[in-house]
């Protein structure tokens, strides 16, 4: 039987000895699990055909979903990447390290395997402390997906990567809970206008007002249908889902926290629970939650609207509690598109069964 190691290292106080082992497994083409800023990944050597082949093994990925490829300084960006475009250097070196994900041509030093036979490579440099120093003591780029199974919500603490996939990762760097609790945001600045493949924790507003030209976001960024393979593979519809299948309720337009369609989202929810046989669980804000008292529900509590940074870093971990207390139905209040409400609203319409749209 295959052991998992578990490594406890305080990212405020680094052991290098733990890292340093962690690094020899990745250079012998192992997989280790270890925290970044945003989620969880599951990590193997970028330049190695046989390490990657592993993560979509433990994972169950689809053999059409490329892996982001980590790196801890700019000379592995350029092993990594055969050229980066001015746009996309000048970005990296303001947010970098920091939750972006740039999509850039490829170098032959990295396999096929690891960009699902596409010409370009996503890279990202993780502002983790723990992330870098693995990258950097393993001395190689460390592609890693997200450390879940395929299609399940993303894990934020060691513990979820343990319990998902546990004796598959051959160790997992327990790290805490990270920072952001969604994934980084993925930008194409390839084509001529720069285009959004996956919202994540730096807002598309904030990165424009850096480029200073406005980015496309597509139907698909937003959480609906697939995307076209050319651009964005593996980026299918359902994914991030729970086994509890979950109704996402959205207003057409917010304006505010105490938006009139608000009301009528939280009366939506109560109308529906009227239907709804088995144990109903409402995934509700700070604001709303005590319009749900004494309507026989569970109420979880994900975060305040006036603080959205709170309810992307719980999003995924509400998501598993909903199996966990075994709910046999989950309803959820939607978050205005803009800021990270965007994130979370792609990775809560990628999880759902059904949407219910309020004006
Ligand atoms: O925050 C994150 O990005 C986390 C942590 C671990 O760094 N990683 C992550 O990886 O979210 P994953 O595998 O769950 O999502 C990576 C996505 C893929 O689904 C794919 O759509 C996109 O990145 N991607 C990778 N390479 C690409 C490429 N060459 N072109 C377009 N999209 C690409
Ligand atoms: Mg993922």
């Amino acid at each position: 039987m295959a052991l998992t190691i578990v490594l406890k290292v305080d990212p405020r106080k680094i052991d290098i000895e733990a890292i340093d082992l962690a690094a020899s497994y990745i250079r012998r083409g192992r997989l280790v699990a270890f925290p970044t800023e945003t989620v969880y990944g599951l990590g193997c050597n970028a330049l190695s055909s046989d390490a990657a082949r592993r993560v979509y093994e433990a994972k169950g990925r689809p053999p059409d979903n490329p892996l982001i490829v980590h790196i801890s300084d700019f000379d592995m960006l350029y092993l990594v990447a055969r050229e980066v475009p001015e746009k996309a250097l000048k970005l990296a070196k303001r947010l970098w390290p920091g939750p972006l994900t740039l999509v850039l041509p490829k170098s032959d030093r990295v396999p096929p395997e690891v960009t699902a036979g596409l010409e370009t490579v996503a890279v990202r440099m993780p502002a983790h402390p723990v992330a870098m120093a693995l990258i950097e003591r393993a001395g190689t780029p460390i592609a890693a997906p997200s450390a879940n199974p395929s299609g399940r919500p993303s894990p934020t603490k060691a513990e979820h990567v343990l319990r998902d996939l546990s004796f598959k990762a051959d160790i997992v760097i327990d790290g805490g809970e990270t920072i952001y609790g969604l994934e980084s945001t993925i930008l194409n600045l390839l084509g001529s206008v720069p285009v959004l493949l996956r919202p994540g924790a730096y807002p598309v507003e904030v990165l424009e007002e850096l480029l200073g030209e406005k980015i496309h976001v597509p139907e698909f960024a937003k959480g609906f249908g697939d995307a076209p393979r050319a651009l964005a593979p593996g980026m299918k519809h359902r994914h991030y889902a729970p086994s509890t299948p979950l109704v996402l309720f959205e207003c057409s337009e917010y304006d505010g926290p105490h938006s009139p369609c608000l009301e009528k989202l939280v009366n939506a929810i109560l109308a529906f629970l009227k239907d709804v046989s088995g144990r109903p669980c409402i995934v509700a804000s700070e604001e709303t939650a005590k319009a749900y008292r004494d309507v026989g529900a569970r109420v979880l509590v994900i975060g305040s609207r006036a603080n959205l940074y709170e309810v992307a870093k719980r999003l995924f971990e509400v998501l598993r509690k909903l199996d966990e207390i075994g709910c046999d139905v989950a309803l959820m209040e939607g978050y205005p598109d803009r800021g990270l409400g965007l994130a979370i609203m792609n990775r809560a319409r990628k999880a759902s069964v059904r949407r219910v749209v309020v004006s």
